[in-house]
């Protein structure tokens, strides 16, 4: 009986606290949310303009000029209506909806000039420039190994290859595990998705930009848009606020921390150049455009089998 009353007035200290709670976030509910149709709704952010107002089809068009070139890898993939459709689950969370219109316009600058980076089949002498490749890949060509590590939570499904696919692609098990959380689809089974599906491609992608790899770590999107202040111990790592610490927090000490590397200048061109095409001007680049001199925000992957 006693131990009932206790677990009674327990109950009311929960629903005190939670009123409490309540009472003490209301400035920042009373903040007006907004709907702009299937776009953006139901958040702060969608009172904002939203990435089809500030970005057209013919924009991705120019950005991607050579993705359906006959010489390119996934001929009729990629295309704008799934950029659009697949940022309709992170405009709300402000994924190119933060700060106004500008701001907007250079996350997508900078999120789109990763994805072009690392799906590009441009090269020196290509027509258009290198940097007119972009979205030329969906997945990789020749996988050397199948991309399986021993891992507890994500074990790898009898037959399923693990290589790189995707927008930003995804390689090993326990990516393919941990991005399939985050979307709510089972692609540890099924990693061939994020080849058959540019939506779902965009998403994931989209959805690493957004999301924090570690707890108290800020996201991609965090550290772009101004959300984020860098700890002492990240002033020391010479991690400040700009695109050279999404290039830490996406891929670490592959291009981070190495000098002036060309597999970090290349993700710099291919923003800057999308910047100048959408008319916003590379001069609009932001402070810490690199991260020649930063430590990883995280060392290397080592997988916890041992
Ligand atoms: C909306 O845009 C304005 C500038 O136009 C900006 O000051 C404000 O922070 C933006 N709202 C959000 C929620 O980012
Ligand atoms: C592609 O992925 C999107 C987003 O996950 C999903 O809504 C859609 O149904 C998928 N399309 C197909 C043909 O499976
Ligand atoms: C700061 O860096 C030091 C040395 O690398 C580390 O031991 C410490 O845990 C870090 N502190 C935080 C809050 O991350």
């Amino acid at each position: 009986m006693a131990r009932e009353k206790a677990c009674r007035a327990a109950k009311a200290a929960v629903l005190v606290l939670v009123v409490a709670l309540y009472f003490a976030g209301g400035v920042e509910s009373k903040q007006k949310k907004c709907d702009k149709g299937w776009e953006c709704t139901n958040s702060i952010y969608c009172c904002n303009e939203t990435i089809s107002d500030f970005f057209q089809v013919y924009q991705f068009e120019n950005l991607f000029s050579k993705r359906n070139a006959p010489v390119a890898h996934a001929v009729g993939f990629w295309d704008y209506h799934s950029f659009i459709i697949a940022s309709t689950v992170y405009q709300p969370l402000g994924f190119g909806t933060t700060g106004g219109k500008e701001m907007g316009m250079k996350e997508v600058a900078a999120f789109l000039g990763h994805v072009g980076s690392k799906t590009s089949c441009g090269y020196g002498v290509a027509t258009g420039g290198p940097l007119a490749w972009g979205l030329c890949y969906n997945h990789e060509m020749s996988p050397s190994q199948s991309y399986c590590n021993e891992d507890y939570l994500y074990p790898c499904t009898p037959g399923a290859e693990y290589y790189g696919r995707g927008a930003l692609p995804v390689f090993w098990n326990y990516n393919y595990g941990i991005i399939g959380d985050g979307l709510k689809v089972d692609l540890l089974s099924h990693p061939e998705y994020l080849e058959q599906n540019a939506t779902m491609a965009f998403q994931a992608a989209m959805w690493r930009w957004m999301t924090p790899m570690k707890k108290k770590q800020p996201s991609a999107h965090d550290v772009f848009v101004g959300n984020w202040e860098p700890t002492k111990n990240d002033t020391l790592a010479k991690r400040l606020p700009g695109f050279g610490t999404t290039m830490n927090i996406l891929y670490g000490d592959e291009v981070c921390g190495q000098g002036s590397v060309d597999s970090m200048n290349n993700i710099i061109s291919h923003y800057q150049y999308y910047l100048d095409l959408m008319g916003i001007g590379r001069e609009s680049s932001g402070e810490n455009l690199d991260c020649a001199e930063q430590e990883p925000m995280n060392p290397s992957y080592q997988p916890a089998s041992s």
